[in-house]
């Protein structure tokens, strides 16, 4: 099923100063103009979130976050619950990303996160994705069991809720972008482990997004022949020009 392309902007531990943070988001509002094609979403730090709210209201970027707590109000010291989030005017978080999984949160933590995201109305991204590939593809398995503990916790209607991105860990900040046919065939694979756990119609409503080295010169193609909903993009999206053409590249094959 063909759903509307969705591009997530992943500014990580960028920039240094709400001052950048504000320009960049000015400059990528103020060129994407189209209303609504595909969807686009900033995820600043914590810090910034509410230094770039007001650039993006007049327009149709929406606000994400890198992460959520799985916690509600209380003593947790160091946590942004979503319902700060939802209050700081955040529509998506990205949960469970490579570079967080890398500090010890498991997928327990991430489903407790996407429900906690869910309850709150918050579109959870869920990362999933490989260290590195093999020859005798066992890291179709390990994508599965990342996607597997998230279908044994959720709803069919909790599961069309969220977006997957398919992230290989070897293609990230590395130039390494995985292949369209590669992409593709995740994109397959995904849609028949989903099919497998829920059923056809709950498959296809789950927008598959990938990230890894996403660029300008790589978009077009990885959307219309991988099969992509859409991308997280990392270090292309702190250029206001790279970003640009990335979602240029991509809205054409909506
Ligand atoms: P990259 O990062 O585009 O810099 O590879 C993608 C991501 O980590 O989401």
């Amino acid at each position: 099923m063909s759903h509307t392309p969705l591009i997530i902007g992943n500014w990580k531990l960028n920039p240094n100063t709400s001052a950048e943070a504000i320009a960049l988001s000015a400059a990528i509002a103020k060129k994407h103009k189209q209303e609504n094609v595909p969807l686009i979403a900033l995820a600043p730090s914590f810090i910034h979130l509410a230094a770039v709210a007001p650039k993006l209201t007049k327009s149709s970027v929406a606000l994400a976050a890198q992460d959520v707590s799985l916690h509600g109000p209380g003593a947790q010291t160091g946590e942004v619950s979503a319902a700060q989030l939802k209050d700081a005017g955040v529509t998506y978080v990205i949960v469970g990303h490579s570079e967080r999984r890398a500090m010890g949160e498991s997928d327990e933590t991430v489903v407790a996160k996407v429900l906690m995201a869910l309850k709150h109305k918050l579109t959870p991204v869920v990362c999933v994705g490989e260290h590195e590939r093999d020859e005798q593809g066992n890291f179709f398995s390990y994508v599965e069991a990342q996607i597997v503990a998230l279908a044994e916790a959720l709803t069919p209607a909790q599961m069309k809720k969220l977006a997957l991105a398919y992230e290989p860990i070897w293609a990230i900040g590395t130039g390494n972008t995985a292949t369209v046919e590669d992409v593709k065939e995740m994109q397959l694979f995904i849609e028949s482990v989903l099919t497998k756990r829920f059923d056809r119609a709950t498959a296809r409503k789950v927008r598959v997004l990938y990230g890894g080295s996403v660029k300008p010169h790589n978009a077009a193609e990885l959307q219309a022949d991988g099969g992509m909903n859409g991308f997280l993009v990392g270090g292309a999206s702190l250029k206001a020009e790279d970003f640009i053409t990335i979602i240029e590249h991509t809205k054409y094959h909506a």
